[in-house]
């Protein structure tokens, strides 16, 4: 069964995108901080008929990140599709906002760490076994602001902009491989309570994008716009 390891799973993207590559078929295995979250995922994605997996780690402990990879791996017998997406919807220690001028090194570590460094080792976790089997899809979630930034993500948009960067420059690498790497940049607010005016979708409009890139394997990036 060929198998989708979502990095940072959680009610919103994560299930969209477990959802729509499990009813194609995959095997899901799902990884964030909180095992109860992530055997609730488990249980509503089973009753859809989907194969899923729960993965407890944190893509701030990176050993743990890398722990839960293998773990997958071995449960799954590998992993085809990886997907980096996590999100601070409930702390996370040393995450906070700051704009351009107001960012620090102590401030910007944090986020370059979550965002960025957590899915360079995740992508090290599974790229040498996807080289070996010439085939394989990285893909990696960013917001608009990796792209065109807004000042109040100040130290978020600059770590996200570098993961843009790597992302689309590794798959430039890859070329000729079968391995394929892209970039989502949602510029949107995901779901409701977002800032007036500001445009919104669902997960469940968003995660199609997904599909195409492993899919249609055409592009290093995708921008989302509502
Ligand atoms: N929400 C938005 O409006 C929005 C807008 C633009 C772009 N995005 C992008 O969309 C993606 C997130 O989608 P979503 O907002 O719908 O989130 P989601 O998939 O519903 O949840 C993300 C999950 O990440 C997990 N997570 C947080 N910190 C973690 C950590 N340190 N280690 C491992 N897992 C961690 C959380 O679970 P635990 O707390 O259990 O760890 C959370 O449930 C991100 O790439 C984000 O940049 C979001």
């Amino acid at each position: 069964m060929p198998t989708l390891a979502i990095v940072g799973a959680g009610p919103g993207m994560g299930l969209a995108i477990a959802r729509t590559f499990g009813s194609r078929g995959f095997g899901i295995a799902l990884i964030a901080r909180t095992k109860e979250n992530l055997d609730t995922l488990v249980d509503q994605l089973g009753q859809e008929g989907i194969m899923a997996a729960a993965f407890p780690a944190d893509v701030l402990d990176r050993a743990s990140l890398t722990d839960a990879l293998d773990a997958a791996k071995a449960r799954f017998g590998g992993i085809d599709v990886l997907e980096y997406s996590p999100a601070p919807h409930s702390p996370v220690p040393g995450i906070t906002l700051a704009t351009p001028s107001e960012a620090t090194v102590e401030n910007l570590q944090p986020q370059i760490e979550y965002i960025f460094y957590g899915a360079v080792a995740a992508a090290r976790a599974v790229l040498p076994a996807m080289r070996e089997a010439g085939a394989g899809t990285l893909l990696f979630t960013t917001g608009g602001g990796s792209v065109d930034p807004v000042p109040m993500l100040g130290n978020v948009n600059a770590p996200a902009a570098a993961l843009r960067n790597w992302v689309v420059n590794l798959d430039k690498e890859l070329a000729g491989s079968g391995v394929h790497a892209a970039h989502v940049a949602i510029n949107v607010w995901i779901g409701e309570g977002g800032p007036e005016g500001f445009p919104t979708a669902t997960p469940e409009q968003i995660a199609p994008l997904y599909w195409d890139l492993h899919e249609n394997r055409d592009r290093s990036e995708a921008v989302f716009n509502a």
